[in-house]
C-alpha cells in the first residue's frame, strides 16, 4: 500500500516541479480573501492566454468548478484555507475550508494553505497545516505551505521568512511558498529542507523589478515562483509570463528576460 502512495506523491510532485527541477505556478486564488481582485474579476478569462505558460495553476475549489474547463490539462494546486477577508477582523484567522474528499474529487495535484507565523492565530494555522499534511499524505497529495504576512508587508525579511519556511517544512509541507527579500534570501532557502517558491506580492512599479527579483531568487536557490499580480495585473501579461518563464526554465538573466518581454510586447516573438 505504502509503495503506491509513494508513487502518487512522486507523480504529483513531478507534475508540478518539472524535469529541470524548476516550476512556474500561476495563482488566481486572491478572491478567497480579497473578493473580485482587479483583473481577476473573471478568472477564467484572465488565465485564457496565460495558462499554457504555467506549470500549475493555483485556485480555490469555487473558481475551479465555475471558471475552469475540466478538460484543461494543467495540474491544479487547490487553495484550501480561508474564512477570513480583507474587511474582517484578522486575515490570519483562517481555517481549512475544503475536505480531503473534495480535494480528491476535484483531482487536485497539490493543495495550499497559509500559515501565519507570529500572529495571534499562529497555533491555529500551524495545527491546521499539520492536520492537512496528515490527511493529504494518506493519499499522496503534496501540501504547499504559504508563508503569509497578512497586511504587515514589512515582515518580509530573511530572519522571519526563514523561520516560517523551516517551521512549515518541519510540520510536513512538501513545498513552501515565501516572499523574496533583497538581503540574505539564500538563508531562507538554505534553512528549508523542501523546495521554495517565491510569491510576487503587490504589483511593482516596473516589470524589470520582477525580472530582477525572480532572477536573484533563483540564483539563491529558489526552484521557481508562485506569482500572480505581477503577471495578470500588468499591461502585458503574456509578455510578462513568457519572460519570467525564460528566467526559470531557460536560464535567462533579468536583462535577457527584459529583452524577450519587449519583443513579445512588440509582437516580434
Ligand atoms: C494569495 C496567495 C497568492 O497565491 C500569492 O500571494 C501569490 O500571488 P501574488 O504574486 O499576487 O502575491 O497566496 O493569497
Amino acid at each position: 500500500m505504502k509503495h503506491y502512495m509513494d508513487w502518487g506523491m512522486k507523480n504529483r510532485l513531478a507534475q508540478l516541479i518539472q524535469a529541470d527541477g524548476k516550476a512556474l505556478f500561476l495563482p488566481i486564488d486572491h478572491g478567497y480573501f480579497q473578493g473580485p481582485t482587479r483583473m481577476l474579476e473573471k478568472p477564467g478569462e484572465t488565465i485564457k492566454p496565460l495558462w499554457q505558460y504555467a506549470d500549475a495553476l493555483m485556485m480555490t475549489r469555487g473558481v475551479l468548478r465555475n471558471c475552469i474547463d475540466p478538460a484543461i490539462s494543467k495540474p491544479v494546486i487547490m487553495r484550501v484555507s480561508g474564512a477570513a477577508t480583507v474587511v474582517g477582523e484578522d486575515l490570519a484567522n483562517e481555517n481549512l475550508v475544503t475536505s480531503i474528499e473534495e480535494i480528491i474529487r476535484l483531482n487536485a495535484s497539490a493543495v495550499s494553505m497559509s500559515v501565519f507565523v507570529g500572529s495571534k492565530y499562529e497555533h491555529q494555522s500551524l495545527s491546521n497545516l499539520a492536520k492537512l499534511v496528515d490527511e493529504c499524505e494518506d493519499y499522496g497529495i503534496p501540501v504547499m505551505a504559504v508563508t503569509a504576512v497578512g497586511r504587515e508587508l514589512e515582515k518580509r525579511e530573511a530572519r522571519y521568512l526563514a523561520l516560517c519556511c523551516r517551521v512549515a517544512a518541519e510540520i510536513g509541507a512538501r513545498v513552501v511558498k515565501t516572499y523574496y527579500c533583497a538581503e540574505n534570501f539564500e538563508k531562507v532557502v538554505d534553512g528549508c529542507p523542501v523546495p521554495v517558491v517565491i510569491a510576487g506580492g503587490p504589483k511593482t512599479e516596473t516589470q524589470r523589478e520582477v525580472f530582477d527579483f525572480v532572477y536573484d531568487g533563483m540564483q539563491k536557490g529558489a526552484i521557481g515562483v508562485n506569482l500572480g499580480r505581477n503577471i495578470w495585473q500588468t499591461e502585458h501579461p503574456v509578455a510578462a509570463i513568457r519572460a519570467i518563464r525564460a528566467i526559470i526554465h531557460d536560464d535567462y538573466t533579468a536583462e535577457e528576460a527584459q529583452g524577450l518581454f519587449e519583443q513579445v510586447k512588440a509582437g516580434k516573438a
